[in-house]
């Protein structure tokens, strides 16, 4: 590789070092729990990210490496490899098994959170994230806080009540019964300082029967691997492959893990553009893109679950490219645009661009997505997005559209149109938005620009919506943009109030 490896996976669990030699690149963490540790307090239901059972808390160090960060995931996808220089904290970590409980499992003692008590151990560890990084005060943040894990017998208004109590109780001694804001105790500027010692920037690399898991630091180095070695399969959050591996039982045997670039893990915001390193996640991305565009608040809300958006990156949703996939039509709206790097080389492209086919994109073998180049809100910019599924939180999009204009003086300047979940591909709506360029904003001309969504689009019947729904959906979609923009009588159907 060129640059100083280190072959031996380490992580702080239990307050040890874990090192693992010869560590399988596709071996999740859940598994290792279970299997290896014999720690089965994590539990295991779905192994596809959708039930929270499986929920471990990740610390790691923050941007200046003085404090620690702490992020609900689920382990049931995440390979034990993206562990390095982390703690893996379980739910057996949170108090002596003598007690006395952690304010979490206390409160939910107190609130009847629990009854056959399978999904117990992944709403403590959802509620302990919570406590660590500061508690939410709304219901509707409760809710969107808990909306990656699943209950089946409980009932969920016990649990919520069990979020505003936890942090209203003693706390008993412990590291980890200080919540958000304590101050840090010794045993947290331990574990800082352990952490510190095991990132010493040497790139990890472990081989095993299994195969290689190649996590370089440098992003040269990360690119020279990529372009010798092109077969190589990059992991960014896993959310997409760890189900290849967990549901589909495909090998993966060469990992390029892309989570500890540390260059790809910045947003610079300058005046034109929001300009995001492809590694960054949606957690973090919406704590930057959301103060120019409040107006996608809900679409990203509804993106997945916050486990999931705590590991699944932005890069990942663009080069996995599905036509559901829910970021793109926004971004395309937008007008982002995506630079690629083959090495040394780099290109600058449209992000609908990158879309060729159904699973096909432009991306050469040993090239990879290196930033994401959002614009700047323009001043007046009329900015929507809708994300029509069957269940509120954690579904898959039937239809997402999104909508970017500017009128001015009656007219439309500008009108970018995107859709997710009727073409193969992510996809503009080139034939409207030629319908409605250069015209008065009005009903007359939205209505014959509804009409003409049919020429950029031939939905498909699939088991998430009909042809029909579809094109329906994708017509009165552009009307609510219309009605909402100019004041017509917004709906409230998809918006979040409680
Ligand atoms: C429970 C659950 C809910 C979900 N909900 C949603 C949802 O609401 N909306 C939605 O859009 N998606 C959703 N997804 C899908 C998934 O989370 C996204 O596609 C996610 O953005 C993938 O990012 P990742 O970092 O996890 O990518 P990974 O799984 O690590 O990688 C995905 C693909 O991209 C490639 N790749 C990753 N980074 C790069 C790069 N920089 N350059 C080139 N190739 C790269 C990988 O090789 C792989 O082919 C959900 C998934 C789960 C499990
Ligand atoms: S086991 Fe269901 S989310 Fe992991
Ligand atoms: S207590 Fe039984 S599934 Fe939640």
């Amino acid at each position: 590789m060129g640059d100083a490896v280190n072959p031996t996976l380490r992580f702080l669990h239990d307050g040890n070092i874990v090192e693992i030699d010869h560590a399988a690149p596709t071996r999740t963490v859940l598994q290792w729990l279970r299997e290896d540790r014999m720690r089965c307090g994590t539990k295991e239901g779905c192994a596809e990210g959708d039930c929270g059972a499986c929920m471990v808390v990740v610390a790691s160090l923050n941007e200046e490496a003085t404090t620690l960060d702490y992020r609900a995931i689920n382990s049931c996808i995440q390979f034990l490899p993206t562990l390095h220089g982390k703690e893996l904290i379980t739910v057996e970590n949170l108090s002596p098994a003598a007690g006395p409980l952690h304010p979490v499992q206390q409160a939910l003692v107190d609130c009847h959170g629990s009854q056959c008590g399978f999904c117990t151990p992944g709403f403590v560890m959802t509620l302990f994230a919570m406590y660590k990084s500061g508690a939410p005060e709304a219901r509707s943040d409760i809710d969107d806080a808990l909306a990656g894990n699943l209950c089946r017998c409980t009932g969920y208004r016990p649990i919520i009540d069990a979020a505003r109590r936890m942090v209203t109780l003693e706390r008993p001694a412990g590291r980890h019964a200080q919540p958000h804001g304590a101050a840090t105790s010794d045993e947290e500027r331990s574990a800082i300082e352990t952490l510190r010692a095991l990132n010493d920037e040497r790139s990890l690399h472990t081989e095993s029967r299994k195969g290689t898991f190649a996590a370089p630091t440098d992003v040269d180095a990360f690119a020279r691997l990529y372009a010798a070695e092109p077969h190589r399969r990059i992991l960014a959050g896993g959310t997409d492959v760890g189900l290849w591996v967990t549901k589909d039982y495909r090998d993966i045997d060469d990992v390029l893990y892309i989570g500890n670039v540390e260059a790809l893990r910045d947003i610079a915001v300058t005046d034109t553009v929001i300009d995001v390193g492809a590694a960054v996640t949606f957690t973090e991305l919406m704590r930057v893109l959301l103060d120019d565009y409040p107006e996608l608040t809900d679409l990203f809300r509804r993106w997945a679950s916050p486990p999931i958006r705590n590991a699944a990156t932005l890069g990942g949703n663009i080069a996995n490219g599905s036509p559901i996939g829910d970021s793109m039509p926004a971004l395309i709206a937008l007008g982002t645009r995506v630079l690629l790097r083959h090495d040394h080389d780099t290109r600058e492209i449209d992000l609908e661009s990158l879309y060729i086919d159904y699973q096909v994109n432009d991306l050469q073998p040993g090239e990879f997505v290196k930033r994401i180049r959002i614009p700047r809100r323009r001043p007046d910019q009329l900015v929507a997005s809708y994300k029509l599924s069957k269940r509120f939180d954690q579904d898959i999009s039937a239809v997402c559209a999104a909508f970017s204009a500017q009128v001015e003086d009656g007219r439309t300047q500008h009108i970018r149109i995107a859709y997710g979940g009727v073409a193969g591909v992510p996809k503009r709506a080139l034939a409207t938005e030629a319908a409605l360029i250069d015209k008065s904003f009005d009903e007359a001309t939205v209505r014959a620009a509804m009409a003409v969504l049919d020429e950029d689009f031939s939905p498909l019947t699939d088991m998430r919506a009909s042809a029909d729904y579809r094109a329906t959906a994708t017509r009165n979609l552009l009307y609510r943009f219309f009605a909402e923009a100019t004041g017509l009588g917004a709906t409230d159907v998809y918006t979040y109030a409680r």
